[in-house]
């Protein structure tokens, strides 16, 4: 039996009202982007996913003094004592989010020492866009095997123009942030413009920032206005949203999402009514209500950037295309390697074909069967996840740190709405403290 996994019993219609927690995703680029201030900082709604308590250890690490109230969900950052540019490159290849402390140590001391990131296999996930955007604002970039030195040229970062060959997230971010601590304009061209980096840009103008957004795509920030530390309140996790939407959908329940914006996740709604589902948004376009059809039809679709269908809900939409009526074909464009859970699912007796590494063929089938799999990725955890609560019998998923990484107490969420979930996990306790360092990179 395998040591630490996730245990799914098959579920009854999943039904119920629910609060959104707050974005992974937008927290951990704004707690790197607190660098860029002096003094206390606080943000709401932040996630206790193991994530955000890995980054909280990197900006410890670098003199910070972070506190998290778990509870109330409040995280404070008091970076007056901020005192190294070295990111611990043990922690920094556990979590590609990581390399979002490069923009601001850059800005804050003309120099940055990161490790090549790790985090989900997704493919090759090169940081080039990262690196080249760099140097054309001024920087050296040495790098000496999986370690990377970045070093301005001038004592600080210059403004530039910078182009994206693909509006990548984190390149957008980390872009943004040391084009903050710039003088003078830089224009990001073709910048991805995800919930996330909005709600990035949200912060830094809090900070001081003038920015503005100019069709279709471009950021134009004029760099070098003095920042001040910020109150924030982070915005709802969409993919979080989606995936318990889907919960109540595969299992033919209903659920109301109080506090969702819809357009978060508008194409992704739109193929929940294609499927046949029911979809209505309450007041001023905030709460989504799903009522599940008893016959989901199979429906097509292909990842790509804001605004069209997220990567990150791919693998949880596979699931739900997995067991209704008819066949669909699915493109993941974002990610060259994001399949990992296509090979969990047909063990559990789903018909999918792989036409090639980035798209599949799925015939929807009447019934799944519960048994042992294996989770590669955050989403991939979570697919796993719904296909045990359709699924016959018991399923057992290992691969406990990616659910856990990427969510906080989804499993409680979804018990509250009547599922039976429990986490096996040899490392239970959701803090991480840096006595707990050693175990917390064994168990990434
Ligand atoms: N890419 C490059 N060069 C670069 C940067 C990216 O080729 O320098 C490629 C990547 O290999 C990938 C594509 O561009 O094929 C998109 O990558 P992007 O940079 O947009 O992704 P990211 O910043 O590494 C963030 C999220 C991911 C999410 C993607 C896409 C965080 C911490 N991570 O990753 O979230 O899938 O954007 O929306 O914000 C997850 O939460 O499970 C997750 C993987």
């Amino acid at each position: 039996m395998i040591e630490s996994y996730l245990k799914v019993e098959h579920a009854q219609p999943l039904s119920g009202v629910l609060e959104v927690a707050g974005a992974k995703n937008a927290v951990l680029v704004i707690m790197a982007s607190l660098l860029l201030v002096d003094g206390k900082s606080t943000l709401r709604n932040v996630p206790a996913s193991s994530d955000v308590w890995l980054m909280k250890l990197l900006l410890e690490e670098i003199g910070a003094v972070v506190e998290f109230d778990v509870y109330n969900h409040i995280l404070t950052v008091d970076t007056s004592g901020i005192h190294c540019w070295q990111v611990n490159q043990l922690i920094m290849k556990k979590m590609r989010a990581s390399i979002l402390l490069a923009g601001p140590l850059l800005v804050r001391f003309g120099k940055a020492d990161v490790a090549v990131p790790g985090g989900c296999v997704l493919g090759a996930r090169s940081l080039d866009f990262h690196i080249n955007n760099f140097k054309k604002m001024g920087t050296v970039v040495e790098q000496d095997g999986h370690f990377l030195k970045l070093k301005t040229v001038q004592p600080s970062i210059t403004a530039a123009k910078l182009i994206l060959e693909y509006p990548s997230v984190g390149a957008t971010e980390n872009l943004l942030m040391a084009a903050v601590g710039a003088h003078g304009s830089t224009t990001i061209v073709n910048a991805a413009l995800e919930p996330e980096v909005i709600d990035l840009i949200t912060v830094l103008k809090k900070m001081g920032a003038a920015i503005t957004i100019q069709p279709p795509a471009t950021i134009v920030v004029e760099g070098g206005m003095p920042l001040t530390p910020i109150d924030h309140t982070i915005i709802p996790d969409r993919l979080e949203a989606g995936s318990l939407l889907l919960a109540a959908a595969v299992t033919g329940g209903s659920l109301y999402l109080k506090d969702m914006p819809e357009s978060m996740l508008d194409l992704f709604l739109y193929k929940l009514k294609e499927m046949g589902h029911s979809i209505s948004i309450g007041d001023g376009g905030v709460g989504i209500h799903l009522v599940a059809t008893a016959r989901p039809q199979a429906v097509s679709f292909k990842t790509g950037p804001f605004p069209s269908f997220p990567t990150d809900l791919q693998a949880p939409m596979m699931l739900a295309q997995a067991i209704a009526e008819g066949s669909c074909i699915i493109e993941e464009t974002v990610f060259e390697s994001r399949l990992g859970h296509v090979d969990q699912l047909i063990k559990m007796g789903a018909n999918i074909d792989i036409i090639n590494n980035m798209s599949v063929k799925v015939k929807g089938v009447k019934e799944l069967i519960g048994g042992q799999v294996q989770a590669t990725d955050i989403r991939a955890s979570c697919a796993l996840v719904l296909a045990g609560l359709v699924a016959h019998g018991t399923t057992y998923i290992a691969g406990v740190h990616h659910w856990k990484r990427g969510y906080e107490s989804l499993d409680l969420k979804l018990n509250s709405l009547g599922a039976h979930i429990e986490i096996f996990d040899e490392c239970s306790s959701i803090s991480i403290k840096k006595e707990d360092f050693g175990a917390v990179v064994r168990n990434f």
